[in-house]
């Protein structure tokens, strides 16, 4: 696996990043500025963590400056009517002048008490922020989105001027969206990976096959898991962790052979623990339409 994949840009974006999602203020400023003092060189974190504020303050504290670090935060949903505000309320709560990479959350705009905004299309919002990016190139290195389908990156490349350069969404063994990232790639979209271990207290960290995989090369299930999203073509994964010794250690990437990958994705038919659903139904129960 490469140390970083190249995006349509022409930036590189690196392959490991830290995850900031469930990381609370007060613990996610000092995991942002051990990842950093110890070789980590992306940070992914979102105004909806509610830690902008803090992993602002690791990346100060880190001393590693600015333009070593590649940074990403993400639009959030109740913001969709308005990015140009909630962009600069972000750039000044991680303290930047600018982000490497900037994220629509979710295709699905809401209202402030977290209700399904219906009146609003996030199609909309995507060419608010393509107008951002295309005016303001000192603020936005990047843009775009997170927790698209395939019907939702079709809609969107049908109107779209700036091809969103990334689709950040869940993959792990039990969720691989092969299609998906099948998609992204013939797009020239760099796909990354969140909770690549399947988030908290994941029955992955102690999966059988994931295990045997791990003995053989004398590594953690954890580098297991994040291993095998670097090791997919034109995917970056973020491994989320709070611990020192975990930061350290999941930033380790192994090669793994043709076998153990199609070992690891054949858990999947056995071992589904999680929803695993891009778009809008990821917020299903809040009634909103399906892409048509
Ligand atoms: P913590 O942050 O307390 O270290 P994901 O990246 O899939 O969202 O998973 C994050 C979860 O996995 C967190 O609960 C995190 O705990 C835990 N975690 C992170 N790294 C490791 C590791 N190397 N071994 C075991 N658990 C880990």
């Amino acid at each position: 696996a490469s140390t970083s994949v190249k995006l349509n840009t022409g930036a590189e974006m690196p392959t490991v990043g830290l995850g900031t999602w469930k990381s609370k203020p007060g613990a996610v400023e000092h995991a942002v500025e051990f990842a950093l003092k110890n070789g980590y060189k992306h940070i992914d974190t979102a105004a909806a963590y509610e830690n902008e504020k803090e992993v602002g303050l690791g990346i100060k504290a880190s001393g590693v400056p600015r333009e070593s670090i590649f940074l990403t935060t993400k639009l959030n949903n109740p913001d969709q009517r308005n990015p140009a505000a909630a962009l600069q309320a972000s750039l000044e709560a991680l303290q930047t002048p600018y982000l490497d990479l900037w994220l629509m959350h979710w295709p699905a705009p809401m209202t402030k008490d977290m209700k399904a905004d219906k009146e609003y299309d996030w199609l909309t919002t995507w060419k608010d922020m393509e107008k951002l990016y295309q005016e303001n190139p000192d603020k936005l290195k990047a843009i775009g989105v997170s927790n698209f389908s395939v019907k939702f990156l079709e809609r969107l490349l049908k109107e779209a001027k700036v091809v969103p350069a990334v689709n950040q969404i869940e993959l792990h063994p039990s969720c691989p969206q092969q299609e998906l990232v099948d998609y992204c790639v013939s797009k020239g979209i760099v796909v990354t990976a969140y909770s690549p271990l399947g988030s908290d207290n994941s029955p992955l960290l102690t999966n059988p096959v994931v295990k045997k995989i791990a003995d053989k090369y004398s590594v953690s299930p954890a580098n297991v898991l994040i291993s095998l999203q670097a090791n997919r073509k034109s995917v970056t994964v973020l491994p989320k962790s709070v611990t020192n010794e975990r930061i350290l250690a999941n930033a380790k990437i192994i090669d793994l052979t043709e076998e153990d990958i199609s070992d690891l994705f054949a858990i999947d038919k056995t071992a589904h623990f999680r929803a695993c659903h891009p778009g809008w139904t990821g917020f299903g129960s809040l009634g909103f339409p399906d892409c048509e």
